[in-house]
């Protein structure tokens, strides 16, 4: 949930009072609640050990690689889901042990391989034949023995936007499961191999689980045709969270989503069940603050210009992503306001038509749950630096996570 609010008209998050942060720090930034962070992680992991036994909680690196947040999340416990040899080093960096890491992906490289094969992962999640053809091969090199989780491509269509549903057969992830069966039954693949896992992830974003009970039924059917005995049953991420203060459907909570996954799963003997989250874990732990550089009128359209832009945020303009945008200041008096960066795009606009009261310059805006494929999706785009990142610790005191890295100076 999220706890964004206003106390004596000041605008807080998790009881911390932003202005703060916003009179200390160069502007934009992003701003996360170690507390929060903590929250979430804990009650993703509990909720899913009441459902199975010893889950393993593998976060998503893609939705917020910052290493001092990946460190908060590794001290409870938390391994990784990878897609790239940066993501590797950087949870090992965090102190994630390499025996908690999954490395997904269409794309591994072969050095991106070779590292993850010194390293000893908990598995590589093959998508294709050629990829394991590869990864054999080089693990022949260095003579080890690399773990394998075959992905999945169980042919579902999730509800959630075309650009990251991820579990069709027109999708480039996964395997059809008779190409899956071919391969675990060809010794070629498994000289230096062994299949120790199936994995799955439908899409992200997701607020309805028909799609994900269907997926978690075709990989229990598909384990159960393998006679190699697996450790574990990936089931990736995807869980949905709800953007909108009257999102509908609403995303599943915790429950829900584990006992879809639960009672859909049909296994012949115990395995470990793993979980790969990123946005259900770390939206809601970060927002994004903006500044108000001015505001403009065009006939009956209103504008106010912040200097945060699409390049510091991508989601809107990428996704058409809807985000709950507070203004520092709250009045009755409101007009309908689009909020637009400084960036030469159309697209550059965090929300439009939004009832806000007018702002002027130096007042800020405030837009929540951009904790998930925020920063870690920001570029450099217009050669505009990226934003600071900054977090409110327990004690609500308050340190910077990461420079403003300027790209070059006079
Ligand atoms: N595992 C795999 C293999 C994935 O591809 C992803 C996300 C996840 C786990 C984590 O999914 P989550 O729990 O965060 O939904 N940039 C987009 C989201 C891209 C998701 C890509 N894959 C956005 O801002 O909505």
């Amino acid at each position: 949930m999220r706890t964004i609010h206003y106390k004596d008209k000041k605008l807080f998050f998790e009881n911390y009072k932003i202005e703060n942060a916003v009179n200390s720090f160069p502007t934009p930034f992003y701003l996360y609640s170690k507390q929060k962070l903590i929250n979430n992680f804990l009650s993703f992991q509990q909720t899913a050990k009441e459902y199975f036994d010893m889950p393993e909680i593998c976060f998503a690196l893609k939705a917020n690689s910052n290493l001092e947040l990946l460190k908060i999340l590794s001290s409870q416990g938390s391994g990784a889901d990878i897609v790239s040899g940066g993501e590797l080093i950087r949870a090992i960096n965090a102190g994630i042990s390499p025996k908690k890491i999954v490395f997904s992906g269409v794309g591994k490289t072969k050095d991106e391989i070779n590292l993850a094969l010194d390293r000893d992962i908990m598995s590589f999640n093959v998508e294709s034949a050629e990829e394991l053809m590869l990864i054999n091969k080089l693990a022949k090199h260095k003579n080890k023995v690399a773990n394998i989780a075959l992905r999945i491509n169980p042919k579902v269509k999730a509800l959630t936007h075309k650009y990251i549903s991820t579990g069709y057969k027109t999708h480039k992830f996964g395997l059809l499961e008779k190409d899956l069966l071919g391969i675990v039954n060809d010794d070629t693949f498994w000289t230096s191999s062994k299949l120790v896992g199936l994995s799955v992830h439908i899409g992200s974003q997701l607020t309805c689980l028909e799609a994900t009970k269907k997926a978690i039924q075709q990989i229990s059917d598909c384990a159960n045709k393998i006679s190699t005995k697996l450790e574990f049953i990936d089931v990736g991420g995807g869980l949905g969270v709800n953007y909108s203060n009257d999102q509908k459907p609403k995303a599943p909570t915790l429950n829900e989503y584990m006992i879809a996954i639960r009672d859909n799963l049909k296994v012949n003997y115990p395995l470990k069940i793993v979980f790969e989250p990123g946005r259900s874990i770390i939206a809601s732990t970060g927002v994004f603050v903006s500044k108000v550089l001015r505001s403009k009128q065009s006939e009956d359209c209103h504008f106010i210009i912040v200097d945060g832009g699409m390049n510091d945020f991508a989601r809107p303009s990428l996704y058409q992503a809807y985000h709950e945008i507070y203004p520092s200041k709250d009045c009755n008096q409101k007009i309908e306001t689009d909020i637009v960066g400084p960036i030469c795009e159309t697209a550059d606009c965090f929300g439009e038509k939004r009832m806000l009261p007018k702002l002027k310059e130096d007042d800020f805006i405030v837009i929540a749950d951009t904790g998930a494929y925020g920063h870690s999706m920001s570029s450099n785009y217009n050669l505009r630096s990226k934003p600071i990142e900054l977090l409110i610790n327990n004690d609500h005191s308050l340190i910077q996570i990461r420079d403003k890295q300027n790209l070059e100076t006079l």
